[in-house]
């Protein structure tokens, strides 16, 4: 059994908590957070823009603590999973490790590119796991395509362009703060850096052309170039000026012999409820460009923390990799977009 402490009662910390609930193998001894009417069990100003409403949790057989550290000095407490704002992330990711405990951060993994590297040094000094909360990858249209990729059935990934992109988040704290969230780059595009470096690797040009607001990128455009010209990668990320676009992601992915498809959006309907659709289904189209749609399940969010926490958990008792949650993928998911970022705002854009 993975004796997890959770740092952070926040929307993703109740997401995981719950997730826990659910889970075999994990049990959550700990919890902490710096307002004591989380600890209390009154989650019911919590809210998210998916999963169950806050509810009043009995937390009766939950230490609690209103201090990191002391959680982190838990005896009973395996694995810190870290659900703090991400300016937070990395003090107390390299206090877990250097404490002998694993760690599970949620994205983004830090700040700055030197932050991560000083996690990634932590975790190796300590012997101990380090893993990122990068979710896309188990999110099931994301899930899919990388099985499709990593297959080799259809041969090389060849280039393709992702999307991401929503109104202003103007209920979310410091979202425009460059030192507590850093924008739609490091809350947002980070989702899709991390899937594009996973999938395509390390882009070795990066050019971007965009808005931008408090000295942050706002929206972009993005080329990723690679060892191989014809290689080619295209985002769009960021927030837009204009309130009517809930949340939009999606992707078309070029193999040798197929491209993947897929688009999903919120969408407003006429009585004010909103409404997730697909605007593409998840789709593959054979070089005789026949359609072969797949089915996804009922696209709950939740499941994918499920399977995110499941793998977690695997690789703490040592009988999984951690592949898509290892550090240095999400490290790098960082480094491409400060280099989306110095692009975009270099002297020579023509757009600064
Ligand atoms: N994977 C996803 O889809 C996804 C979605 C949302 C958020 N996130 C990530 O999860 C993390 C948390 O986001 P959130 O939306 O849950 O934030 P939140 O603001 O809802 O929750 C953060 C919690 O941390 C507590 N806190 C802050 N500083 C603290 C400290 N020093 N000590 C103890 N408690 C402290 C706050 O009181 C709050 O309860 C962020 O890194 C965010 O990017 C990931």
């Amino acid at each position: 059994m993975t004796r997890v402490g959770i740092i952070g009662v926040g929307f993703m910390g109740m997401v995981h908590y719950l997730t826990y609930q659910k889970l075999v193998g994990a049990e959550v001894v700990a919890l902490c957070d710096c307002d004591t009417k989380k600890l209390e069990g009154d989650w019911t100003g919590i809210q998210g823009n998916f999963g169950p409403p806050g509810e009043h949790m009995d937390l009766s057989k939950v230490t609690t603590y209103e201090s990191a550290d002391d959680l982190i000095a838990d005896p009973n407490v395996d694995l810190v999973d870290i659900t703090l704002p991400p300016a937070a992330h990395s003090g107390v990711a390299i206090a877990a490790l250097g404490s002998g405990k694993h760690v599970f951060c949620e994205k983004p993994m830090a700040m700055t590119v030197g932050d991560c590297d000083r996690m990634a040094a932590a975790a190796k000094q300590a012997s101990r796991k380090l893993m990122i909360g990068h979710v896309l990858p188990f999110l099931p249209e994301y899930a899919w395509a990388l099985r499709e990729i990593r297959s080799g059935a259809h041969g090389r990934p060849i280039g393709g362009s992702f999307k991401r992109v929503i109104s202003d988040p103007a209920w979310l704290e410091n979202y425009w703060d460059a030192t507590a969230v850093g924008g739609p780059l490091l809350d947002l595009h980070v989702h899709d850096a991390h899937f594009i470096r996973l999938a395509f690797g390390m882009p070795k040009t990066v050019a971007s052309r965009g808005s931008q607001r408090n000295g942050l990128p706002e929206h972009w455009h993005s080329l990723f170039g690679y060892d191989k010209p014809e290689v080619t990668v295209q985002v769009t990320g960021g927030t837009i000026r204009q309130a009517g676009r809930p949340f939009l992601h999606g992707f078309e992915i070029h193999l040798e012999r197929a491209t993947l498809v897929f688009e999903f959006a919120v969408i407003k309907n006429a009585d004010g409820s909103d409404e997730g659709r697909y605007l593409c289904p998840p789709t593959l189209l054979n070089p005789q460009g026949v359609a072969q749609q797949v089915e996804m399940g009922d696209g709950d969010p939740m499941n994918a923390f499920y399977a995110e926490l499941g793998h977690a958990t695997q690789v703490v008792q040592g009988v999984a990799e951690p592949d898509m949650l290892a550090c240095d993928l999400a490290r790098d998911a960082i480094e491409i977009c400060r280099l989306q970022a110095d692009s975009l705002f270099a002297p020579d854009n023509p757009a600064t």
